[in-house]
């Protein structure tokens, strides 16, 4: 079956997961991403890449970093941006989410950028709309989180320089995380050495070894000796049930400290997707810790959101 990102000559046109995407695509962004970091200090931060193209951010869950920075990525591509105000659409008021999308189609929109608690969203608008159309998966309910799974792999490029020899441990509530499963498929494309999963049996799913990751439910044997660690916040939005004793005992178990940290390499670094929730899975000290990396991640979202979105629709 053809992969619905890539046309027949193997190019992106949409971003829906990083699962089956080539390793010369991913490189291919992460390199093309590298190119617009440098626009940070520029006085004039625009290309005129996407000008005369309408981007329309879709937005049905809440989001503060991936929506902003989509926007200023869109911006410094020229595009001009649509922010639908969801809670004030009609979706509110029953319309369906392809009667949504025909409508905003018929005002001539060049690409979506969705965001939906419902797995398989954008598939579904990728497969309705006209062929010049370019749709970008912002999260998907537990399913996937691309763009922020190469935002993850721009930031372990940029300071670790090698895949091929690295340890990377992603702690958590992995469970309900799109980010943890965008992560392991890119980092298993582009050769990581060794991808752990760090948690409680509650909170890993049971697919994940055939994932080709070590399973770990004990922080100490998770991050021991690692390169990189990735902190998942516990998203009790998407919990049915009980998974947890408490926070303070999830703090006890897996609440990254600085104490704890010891136990990965000096040099490792520390990332988070946020939303940060201090105390519950990591300490203030390491979040202000000269490990975290967790704004230079935020800052690179543009810049590898401007490679996505001019590569789709170059
Ligand atoms: C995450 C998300 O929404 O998937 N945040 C993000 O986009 N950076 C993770 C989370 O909600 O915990």
């Amino acid at each position: 079956k053809r992969n619905p990102q890539l046309n027949k000559h193997g190019e992106l046109i949409h971003l829906l997961s990083t699962e089956g995407l080539p390793k010369n695509i991913l490189t291919h962004i992460l390199d093309t991403a590298t190119n617009f970091v440098s626009l940070n200090d520029r006085e004039v931060k625009k290309v005129p890449l996407l000008r005369g193209k309408s981007v329309f951010n879709l937005f049905f869950e809440n989001s503060t970093r991936t929506r902003t920075t989509f926007e200023i990525a869109a911006t410094r591509l020229s595009a001009d941006v649509i922010n639908l105000d969801i809670a004030r659409s009609s979706a509110s008021k029953g319309e369906s989410l392809l009667d949504t999308i025909a409508n905003l189609s018929a005002m001539a929109a060049d690409m979506f950028v969705v965001r939906h608690s419902e797995s398989g969203a954008p598939y579904l608008i990728a497969q309705h709309v006209a062929p010049h159309v370019h749709v970008i998966n912002a999260g998907d309910g537990r399913h996937a989180h691309p763009t922020q799974g190469l935002l993850d792999m721009f930031t372990i490029r940029h300071y670790k320089k090698d895949f091929s020899n690295l340890t990377v441990a992603i702690v958590g509530d992995v469970l309900h995380s799109r980010v943890a499963r965008s992560d392991i498929h890119a980092l298993t494309t582009l050769g990581c050495a060794e991808v752990r999963v760090v948690g409680p049996k509650t909170l890993v799913p049971s697919d994940m070894a055939q994932m080709g990751v070590r399973v770990c439910h004990t922080l100490e044997e998770g991050i021991k000796d690692c390169d990189v660690i990735i902190m998942l916040r516990l998203q009790n939005e998407r919990m049915s049930g009980a998974l947890l004793p408490s926070m303070h005992e999830f703090f006890k178990s897996f609440g990254l400290t600085p104490e704890k940290l010891q136990l990965a390499k000096p040099d490792a670094i520390v990332m988070h997707p946020g939303p940060i929730n201090r105390g519950v899975e990591i300490d203030s000290a390491v979040v202000d810790g000269a490990q975290a990396v967790i704004l230079p991640q935020v800052t690179f979202g543009i810049a590898v959101r401007m490679a996505v979105m001019s590569i789709v629709a170059g």
